[in-house]
């Protein structure tokens, strides 16, 4: 494995063998934004690359910070997770006063994130829906978990009850850590790499298992053709030690007070170390995308030879 803290001097995009990750002297959530091109960012991400904005601290209130300082115990779940459609904070097992301080704290990020991405993807203007609002508390090294839930092994994202029928998956995050330390992933193969491996030792779905998952309350959603070879691309690649080992890759530290973002349907990523982590989710239609040919849904089909979803 190689150890590369050099990136961002060259965001080449296409030519990368593991993503790049480009650097933007952004230092306030609502701008100014000075980017080298017009859409630079939106190009970045649409391209396989992580766009890392490295001064851009998430402001913590002190009682936010004391709730880190006072530790958040090992529980069962990975994440606190925050619907914002809803208004419900889920996982905690904290004390209702606590719940109180990290549902505003995730609210708040919510908002920053969405304010965030307004303006540096104004090409996106209007499109973007947010989706949930995490809260990572623990500790990513050492942590068990079953092979399939196990974040530390390279994977796409594809969520198994929330089909998105084609819709991009972009997250922000931002590294909070009170102790100064980084959280670390492995970056993987480009899409079309990792499509190339696994696709041919995938089978369709079976027909009529969109609508049974769908009845049963499996998914919120009809899973469509494209989920079902996302969710098989996430599995497999997890499920692969040799391909975990063996595969190109690079490791990457993302300094505490950072934020980035990523579009995790595409970028193969695994967090390996870390603490203390918010994440804002977004999804996108691949119609308001700049370069819609590189969507993971039309790398599919190209690969696959027929449509994988309605859209
Ligand atoms: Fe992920």
């Amino acid at each position: 494995m190689i150890e590369n803290d050099n990136h961002g001097d060259s965001c080449q995009g296409e030519e990368a063998i593991v993503p790049d990750v480009c650097r933007l002297a952004v230092t306030e959530w609502n701008g100014p934004f000075a980017q080298p091109e017009p859409d630079y960012a939106v190009r970045v991400l649409e391209r396989g690359g992580v766009v890392l904005l490295p001064q851009l601290e998430f402001p913590l209130r002190d009682v936010e910070r004391a709730l880190m300082v006072k530790g958040s115990s090992p529980g069962s779940r990975k994440n606190v997770s925050f619907d914002p459609a809803k208004g419900h904070l889920r996982g905690s097992t904290a004390d209702d006063a606590d719940q109180a301080v990290l549902a505003a704290m995730t609210r708040r990020y919510a908002a920053a994130s969405k304010a965030l991405l307004g303006r540096l993807l104004p090409h996106y203007a209007g499109a973007l829906v947010p989706g949930r609002t995490s809260y990572r508390p623990f500790e990513v090294a050492g942590r068990s978990s079953s092979w399939r839930k196990d974040d530390t092994r390279l994977h796409v994202d594809s969520f198994p009850s929330s089909p998105t029928g084609g819709r991009r998956i972009m997250r922000v995050f931002s590294n909070l850590n009170p102790e100064g330390r980084s959280r670390r992933w492995r970056l993987g193969e480009p899409f079309e790499a990792i499509a190339a491996h696994f696709v041919g030792s995938i089978h369709g779905p079976v027909w009529g298992s969109a609508t049974a998952l769908r009845l049963l309350g499996v998914t919120k959603r009809r899973r469509s053709a494209y989920d079902h070879y996302m969710l098989a691309l996430h599995d497999s690649m997890k499920a692969d030690s040799k391909y975990q080992r063996y595969s190109k890759q690079d490791v990457f530290e993302f300094p505490a007070g950072a934020t980035w973002i990523v579009y995790t349907d595409q970028v193969s990523h695994a967090a390996i170390a870390g603490q203390f982590v918010l994440e804002q989710t977004f999804y996108l239609p691949v119609q308001a995308m700049l370069e819609v040919e590189r969507s993971p849904l039309r790398v599919l089909e190209r690969r696959i030879g027929r449509k994988l979803a309605s859209v």
